[in-house]
């Protein structure tokens, strides 16, 4: 990097974005993934079913004495029903605040016809976590988890036809943003959680320790930046399947 003229100060900063890039999310993503997983028994057994049959078509088990499971990227590909989970997760816990700098003067044309005039010089905030995750008439019922959200009513692909007011949406669920600052991590993020519920799931059962408890709140003085933290803890049991 100094070779390319980027001095020692900007260098550190720069590692340090990566550090909190990489890091500041995956955690609390995979953290509301299991619990909204470990909190509906249907999802549960859903993506349970999922893992056990992937694990079987690639003649593996886990069981008392078996060989650690081989996780390869070939499997995590058929998972469509745990890919759903992810999305659907995601669109309830990302609420990323995206921030564009206005190069020059331009007007910004809305869906319902609204226009906005931007000067160069100004900086746009857009929230999609309010205007796709939460909007109730692209996502019915958007403040519950809804595992096959994103899975076609047959379970053979993933959806991606939504609409509002008639029209069918390009950007309906944004956890990684949009356009060239889109999150480049994206990739290695979904492998990380898809990797680690597979895991979880193939080894272990999950009982909460206070059923009757709601699914605590998001903090909502941590909008904007990125996967939002739960309010409080939550206690779990969990034990071999075998
Ligand atoms: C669930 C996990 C993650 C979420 C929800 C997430 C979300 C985001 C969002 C919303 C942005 C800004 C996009 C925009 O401005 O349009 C972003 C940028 C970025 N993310 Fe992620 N991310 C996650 C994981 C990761 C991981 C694992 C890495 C690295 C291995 C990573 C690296 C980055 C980098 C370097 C940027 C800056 C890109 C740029 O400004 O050009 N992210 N991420």
């Amino acid at each position: 990097m100094a070779e390319q003229g980027v001095e020692q100060g900007m260098q550190s900063r720069y590692m340090f974005l990566l550090l909190w890039a990489s890091q500041g999310n995956t955690g609390p993503s995979a953290f509301w993934l299991l619990l909204y997983l470990i909190s509906s028994p249907k999802a549960l057994g859903a993506v349970r079913a999922e893992v056990d049959r992937i694990l079987r078509e690639t003649g593996q088990e886990a069981k008392a004495g078996a060989p650690p499971i081989e996780l390869t990227r070939d499997m995590l590909l058929r998972t469509l029903v745990l890919d759903s989970a992810v999305d659907e997760s995601l669109r309830m816990t990302a609420a990323p605040m995206l921030v564009r700098a206005v190069l020059e003067d331009t007007s910004l044309q809305m869906a319902d016809g609204r226009e906005y005039w931007l000067r160069k010089g100004d900086r746009v905030a857009l929230f999609p976590y309010l205007s796709a995750h939460m909007d109730p008439e692209i996502h019915p019922q958007p403040h519950t988890f809804q595992f096959d959200r994103f899975l076609q009513a047959d379970g053979s692909s993933r959806k991606t036809d939504f609409y509002k007011g008639g029209k069918r949406l390009k950007y309906y669920n944004m956890p990684w943003g949009a356009g060239v600052s889109m999150c480049p991590g994206r990739f290695f993020a979904v492998n990380e959680l898809k990797q680690f519920v597979f895991l979880m799931l193939s080894y272990f059962e999950f009982e909460l320790v206070n059923p009757e408890e709601e699914i605590p709140p998001i903090d909502c003085s941590r909008w904007a930046l990125g996967t939002i933290h739960p309010t409080r803890d939550i206690q779990f049991k969990y034990r071999l399947r075998f």
